[in-house]
């Protein structure tokens, strides 16, 4: 395993504990102080187990130990993430796993994956509603652009009506693995502070399409899992209230024009 410089992590010890929520749904959730929220990395234990994304860097060890609880490492058939950007897929060494193969969307292809000097470029690309059988479970592949980067995709499991929206419906906080209270406006005041969507528009066209697939459990990458019974909150206060960026950039004022 190549040595990390661990000066240059942002996120570092931050210690992680592991939950099923689901018929074999497994969330790896860890605090990190410096942004107030957990990180969320889900791992679906099936005949070729999938993890869904892994976490910074500075959480490699943690997560990778947590996976080790519920399967050899040598196992884990895919990795996916939903975005680029560090707490996606900063723990690329999971890559280094024997027979493992990177999954994204077809703009993280294009965009990002065949473009960097030293990344690994075998990868599995898929667009809108295309699927892949993991065994038992099959996994949906929904485009979810400028939600709330480019190339941002979500997975929909569609046996147990499992939904891994990524950066959407989170809450900030210290939370339990699943949550029955309503932190909808926790929600919208994290977007407002954090600045992560340039518009209501396309998370709106986004929220509408996932109420339709009538999840089960939510599985959001910062904060709790949300149940059928509550999610319809989520999704009102996301339909009814602002939250696109006005100046605030992970809290800090940018003063423009
Ligand atoms: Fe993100
Ligand atoms: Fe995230």
């Amino acid at each position: 395993m190549p040595e990390v410089n661990k000066e240059y992590r942002v996120v570092k010890d931050v210690s992680t504990s592991i939950s099923e929520i689901t018929d074999g749904i497994y969330r790896i959730s860890g605090f990190v102080k410096e942004f107030g929220i957990t990180f969320n990395q889900f791992l679906i234990n099936d005949e070729k187990p999938t993890l869904i994304h892994t976490g910074p860097i500075g959480m490699y060890q943690e997560v990778e130990a947590r996976v080790k609880e519920v399967i050899p490492l040598d196992k884990l058939s895919y990795v996916s993430f939903l975005h680029f950007e560090s707490d996606e897929w900063g723990g690329m060494e999971f890559l280094n796993a024997p027979g493992v193969k990177l999954l994204c969307s077809d703009l993280s292809s294009k965009l990002n994956l065949t473009g960097w000097s030293g990344m690994r470029a075998d990868h599995i690309s898929f667009w809108d509603n295309e699927t892949l059988k993991t065994g038992k479970k099959t996994l949906r592949f929904i485009m979810t652009p400028h939600v709330h980067h480019w190339d941002s995709m979500m997975v929909f499991e569609e046996t147990t009506k499992s939904l891994f929206p990524s950066d959407l419906f989170i809450q900030p906080g210290v939370n339990k693995p699943v949550e029955s209270t309503d932190l909808s406006e926790s929600m919208i005041g994290l977007y407002r502070g954090a600045g992560i969507f340039a518009s209501e528009t396309p998370v709106r066209q986004t929220t509408k399409r996932l109420a339709k697939l009538n999840p089960e459990m939510v599985f959001p990458m910062h904060g709790s899992c949300i149940g059928k019974d509550m999610f319809p909150k989520y999704v009102d206060a996301l339909m009814k209230q602002e939250f696109a960026y006005s100046g605030l950039l992970l809290g800090q004022k940018l003063e423009v024009g």
